[in-house]
């Protein structure tokens, strides 16, 4: 696993850095396709965090003393990988989370409630996690903003004609969409649709929970002014996310949360906010985590970006030479630009039975409508199984399911 931005990886490697990958499910190999949903952590990033809690841990920013000293320049440290694993100009422009969830309720609590007026507009697509819906939802009803819904095809991409109709009246104050779907494993055009937005006058949101995984995102080259992601889908651990804004976004927010830590100074009568990024980390934040999420990024940047998406590109490309002709499979999404997520359906099953059956053979899949319901209704289907890629998976997996799922039809014939 050496060379920075080496083309290709070494997959047996890096397999072994994964102690659960050789765990067994009931006697059969655990082949783990659910990194979508959440993925599995390398001894690098559980050590750094075991590391962290056994010789450095104290609160941050608090104590004059070794330790709190020690662990807010790890805390900070972590904010600095962040900020250049996403190319951003500043470090400041980086707020540590809980996760994705939170970080976009952040900004439609901060940017929604407290810079956009009523009457304006909020822009998602159909192919919206719930994440990036239901926070514009109850930002519609409780601030008389108008959440417009921006069409996706039937191959699973955006309709940029339907975008640009939405965008047209000049009324939109912010368009919050997906950078890759967590269904359809579509990636959409996100420089495109962020000069979209800011020619109509919008900003412009992008849920990198997927996307940040599997490819490297730039901050400049897209011209985000926010982007979320969240660090248990990064080889990370759960508890943190980080929300990206630009810094002259962040100073005209209000704060989300209030409380310790993000105050300058506090009188009964008024607090006076502390500067960014401190005012919207109010608490004491995800220490351990942040170390373990910086961790993280170390690990995915050792391997390259580059790499791992070449990786995924070739295991797409196995799967979709296989799970489409396999009798009774419908795919959701045939987007020309996609990466390692597949949600399907069999004909004569449904998704839970099929995914029941899956885990027997040691293949752990999801099954339901994966947090977008109003997806599954868009493409009229009830519920569907999906298997989901990671750095860490074979060829001979993606081959595992194919046959596995031939078998399956075969059963409930
Ligand atoms: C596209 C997308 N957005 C948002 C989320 C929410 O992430 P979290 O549950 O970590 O907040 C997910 C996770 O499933 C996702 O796939």
């Amino acid at each position: 696993m050496d060379g920075h931005m080496a083309p290709r990886m070494d997959l047996a490697a890096i397999r072994a850095d994964f102690p659960i990958l050789s765990e067994t499910v009931r006697g059969k190999r655990f082949t783990f396709l659910d990194s979508g949903a959440s993925a599995q952590k390398p001894r690098q990033v559980i050590g750094a965090m075991v590391r962290m809690m056994e010789k450095a841990y104290a609160n941050v920013h608090r104590g004059a003393y070794h330790m709190s000293e020690q662990a807010t320049e790890a805390y900070e440290a972590s904010r600095r990988a962040v900020q250049r694993f996403l190319n951003a100009a500043d470090e400041r422009e980086i707020i540590f989370t809980g996760s994705s969830t939170n970080a976009i309720n952040l900004v439609a609590h901060s940017y929604g409630r407290g810079v956009m007026k009523p009457g304006q507009a909020v822009v998602i697509s159909e192919m919206e996690h719930h994440a990036n819906l239901v926070p514009w939802q109850m930002l519609r009803d409780a601030h008389g903003i108008e959440l417009r819904v921006a069409r996706i095809t039937d191959a699973g991409e955006l309709d940029l004609e339907d975008l640009a109709a939405k965008l047209a009246d000049g009324k939109v104050g912010l368009v919050a969409v997906t950078h890759m779907s967590n269904v359809l494993g579509t990636v959409t055009p996100a420089a495109l649709i962020a000069r979209m937005a800011h020619e109509a006058g919008a900003k412009v949101l992008f849920d990198g929970s997927q996307a940040a995984v599997h490819r490297r995102v730039d901050m400049q080259a897209l011209d985000a002014d926010f982007y979320v992601f969240t660090g248990h889908k990064l080889y990370g651990p759960t508890g943190i996310g980080v929300l990206y804004a630009k810094a002259a976004l962040l100073e005209a927010m209000p704060p989300f949360l209030g409380g310790g830590d993000m105050i300058a100074e506090v009188t009964f009568e008024k607090s006076i906010w502390a500067p960014i990024p401190g005012k919207f980390e109010a608490g004491t934040p995800p220490i351990i985590e942040a170390i373990g999420l910086h961790a993280a990024i170390d690990y995915v940047e050792a391997i390259g970006m580059p790499a791992i998406e070449a990786h995924e590109r070739a295991l797409v490309d196995r799967a979709m030479a296989r799970l489409p002709h396999i009798e009774g499979v419908t795919l959701l999404g045939r987007a020309q630009d996609r990466g390692g997520v597949f949600a399907f359906a069999l004909d004569t099953a449904h998704a839970h039975d099929v995914a029941t059956l899956l885990d027997r053979a040691g293949i752990a899949v999801r099954s339901g409508r994966h947090c977008a319901e109003p997806l599954h209704a868009r493409f009229n289907v009830e519920s569907t199984c999906r298997a989901s890629f990671g750095l860490y998976t074979t060829p001979e997996e993606v081959d595992l399911l194919a046959d596995a799922l031939g078998q399956a039809r075969e059963f409930f014939r």
